[in-house]
């Protein structure tokens, strides 16, 4: 940062209020822009940090229509929903708004309507697919069809959610209305323009010159292919009747586009915020002036609305200031998959908050130390539960416990008197006096497992010096001693604390009750090894953290499988593969074979050996995985149905030959699928 900032506003993407919010979205957006504002307020700055529903769109009318229910039933469900798991998980937005708000629709519209007046947008009239039933145009995600690449019957027209394929409605086949089935038909329909292509070269220099050494290389990777792409005008107004009007003669039916109007969503929030506060004018210092560092924190699916489609409609405008940094995230995973609304593979937050109450900070950890800041990344259970007991619990937690309980019981509770350091007390005074800028270089760059992972070390430097004093062993020999051994670690933990309120609020709340520090937690007042007066109450607080059982993560993975399990079943009726062509089922080689002989694999619990008479002499060695449904003298003498063809392969040092078919009953029992009468070995099944 070269420029001196005067101040700061600081965004986070607006999430769609057509669900609620899981791990992936406080990973990637809310948890860094959270520590973020916080690092930025303790160190004095003058900032805004909004944020809000963004209640239009596509994705929110859709799950109107599977929900049953309006839409602004389902705004207003969702909207209350995030706002409270954002709430409880302490994320400190100054204001959490929505776009449905009036002041939010008058503030959009104006916007529109300026580019519109100056002639800075492009009106085309083009053809577009209208569902001739429902009297209705089309957006994109409302046409259903077979996607053309991998022949799935349900894919989106603008996306198939099977293969992962970006498409374009008119590529589908057999298209039909989601809304009335209907075949959608093309329907001439006028829509304005903004045209990006006439701000390609001031984007080049803006981005690919000015941001070349700050921006993150995924940030500038997206923008630099997108801009060598070639910028096209795009439509920034939709049919459709949810959304912003669009304010101009001869719209009706006509809203902005979603994308238009949520990003506008910052700064009408912004505005909000100085209304209640009654500065109504303030708002202009966060948006207009040149000294204000605008950061947007964003997941990477949003990069190129943030970098490129809203600067230029700010450009347009005039007046506003631009992104200063875009510090996007990449995607977090679970448990190794891509996290699936749809398939509700996903941890929940609300649902999080009621399984694990008070863990608020478990999390926030967690998912800081696996931030997908460079590369996707991934959260599972175990690691959660790791991290937890050996190094919440393990580090922090033991280091507090064991100061706490030592300053109790051997000195009334209250802080001791020190002598002259020592040594090795001078490398812990040295570390307090170290980590708050280490931590500080880290956050100021974006870096936040970084300081995070500082904040630990702060701990892990303490926990050694303690464990190395032994104070509970010296206190009979040199009381003195142990006092200042004591008193150093209590200094630490009171600074400690100071540096843990952007990462971990909660415990670091917890803390600075405890040593009744709330007055004096800014920043600044780290880094001193006299924080904390001689003879100051330090109150007992029990564990900061506890252990997790095994138990407890084995139920969240269970609970995660079977939700995702019984989602898949109602969402796919009773779950059918793709439908395939007669082609494909004619590449099986199904036939009858007659078990001659089986014995069960030395060292394997599930496989059994079968020797299959497949006719014409030929005796297969096939393994199957029957052993723990099937004794081997049972199954001999059976008629079962063998894939033939399929290739042949190792298990347990035996080549199987083909595979035996079997049906699951409802309790999970095998059952052979025979023929109904003797038939000669080697029939074809056809
Ligand atoms: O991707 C999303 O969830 C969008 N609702 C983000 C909008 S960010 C901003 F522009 F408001
Ligand atoms: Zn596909």
């Amino acid at each position: 940062m070269s420029k001196t900032f005067q101040r700061y506003t600081i965004t986070a993407a607006l999430p769609y209020a057509n669900g609620p919010v899981h791990i992936g979205h406080l990973a990637g957006v809310y948890i860094p822009a959270d520590i973020y504002a916080r690092y930025q307020r303790l160190r004095g700055r003058d900032l805004v940090f909004v944020c809000g529903s963004d209640e239009h769109g596509v994705p929110v009318t859709i799950r109107a229509q599977k929900e049953g229910m309006s839409v602004q039933e389902v705004v207003d469900k969702y909207h209350q929903l995030i706002k409270n798991s954002f709430e409880q998980f302490g994320i400190s937005f100054d204001i959490y708004s929505r776009t449905s708000s009036p002041l939010h629709h008058e503030v959009a519209a104006a916007f529109f309507k300026k580019l519109y007046d100056e002639g800075k947008l492009i009106e085309k009239v083009t053809e577009q697919f209208y569902d001739p039933e429902a009297g209705q145009f089309l957006a994109d995600r409302y046409i259903q069809g077979t996607c053309p690449k991998c022949g799935y019957e349900n894919a989106y027209g603008d996306q198939c959610e099977r293969c992962g394929s970006t498409l374009s409605p008119e590529e589908l086949l057999n298209p039909r209305s989601m809304l009335s089935g209907a075949q959608p038909v093309k329907k001439a329909t006028k829509h304005w323009y903004l045209p990006l292509n006439e701000y390609e070269n001031w984007l080049r220099q803006w981005i690919l010159e000015e941001h070349r050494h700050d921006w993150k290389t995924n940030v500038y990777g997206q923008c630099k292919s997108w801009i060598d792409a070639g910028l096209q005008p795009r439509a920034v107004t939709r049919d459709l009747d949810w959304g912003v009007k669009v304010p101009v003669e001869g719209a009706e039916g006509k809203v902005l586009y979603v994308w238009f109007d949520a990003p506008i969503g910052y700064i009408s929030a912004t505005m909000e915020y100085f209304r209640q506060k009654g500065e109504a004018d303030k708002w202009k210092d966060y948006w207009q002036k040149e000294d204000t560092r605008l950061i947007h924190f964003i997941g990477k699916d949003n990069i190129v609305f943030h970098c490129i489609i809203f600067p230029v409609m700010l450009k347009a405008h005039g007046g506003y200031i631009l992104p200063d940094n875009v510090p996007a995230n990449e995607f977090l995973n679970l448990e190794n998959e891509k996290i699936s609304t749809s398939r509700n593979w996903a941890v929940w937050l609300h649902e999080y908050l009621e399984d694990f109450p008070g863990k608020q900070d478990v999390l926030r950890y967690v998912l800081t130390a696996n931030a997908p800041e460079t590369k996707d990344n991934n959260f599972t259970w175990k690691d959660f539960q790791e991290k937890n007991n050996s190094e919440l619990v393990a580090n922090i937690g033991n280091l507090v416990n064991r100061v706490f309980v030592l300053t109790h019981k051997f000195f009334e509770g209250k802080v001791p008197a020190a002598s002259q350091p020592t040594g090795d007390d001078q490398v812990l005074i040295d570390a307090i006096r170290q980590y708050p800028e280490k931590i500080a270089q880290a956050v100021e760059q974006f870096h936040f497992r970084e300081g995070l992972q500082e904040l630990m070390n702060f701990a892990r430097v303490a926990n050694k010096y303690l464990t190395d004093q032994e104070p509970w062993k010296l206190f009979k020999t040199n009381p003195e001693r142990t006092a200042t051994v004591l008193h150093y670690c209590l200094q630490m933990i009171g600074n400690w604390a100071i540096l843990a309120q952007p990462f971990l609020p909660f415990t670091a709340q917890k803390l600075l009750q405890a040593l009744a520090m709330e007055g004096d937690c800014s920043w600044e007042q780290a880094g001193n090894p006299q924080l904390l007066a001689e003879g100051t109450p330090v109150q007992k607080i029990g564990h900061l953290f506890e252990k997790i059982e095994d138990e407890v993560i084995q139920k969240q993975i269970e609970k995660l499988k079977s939700m995702s399990q019984s989602n898949q079943d109602i969402a796919q009726g009773n779950s059918y593969k793709d439908t395939i062509q007669y082609e494909d089922f004619a590449k099986l080689d199904i036939r009858i074979g007659t078990i001659r002989e089986a014995e069960k694999l030395p060292k394997s619990k599930k496989l059994l050996k079968l020797s299959v008479d497949m006719g014409n002499g030929e005796v297969r060695t096939i393994l199957s995985g029957i052993a723990e449904h099937f004794s081997a003298e049972e199954v001999v003498g059976k008629q079962v149905c063998v894939l033939a063809n399929l290739a042949p392969r190792k298990m347990m040092g035996v080549e199987s030959q083909g595979m035996v078919l079997m049906a699951e009953d409802k309790d999970g029992r095998l059952v052979f699928v025979s023929p109904e009468a003797v038939v000669q070995a080697g029939a074809v099944v056809s």
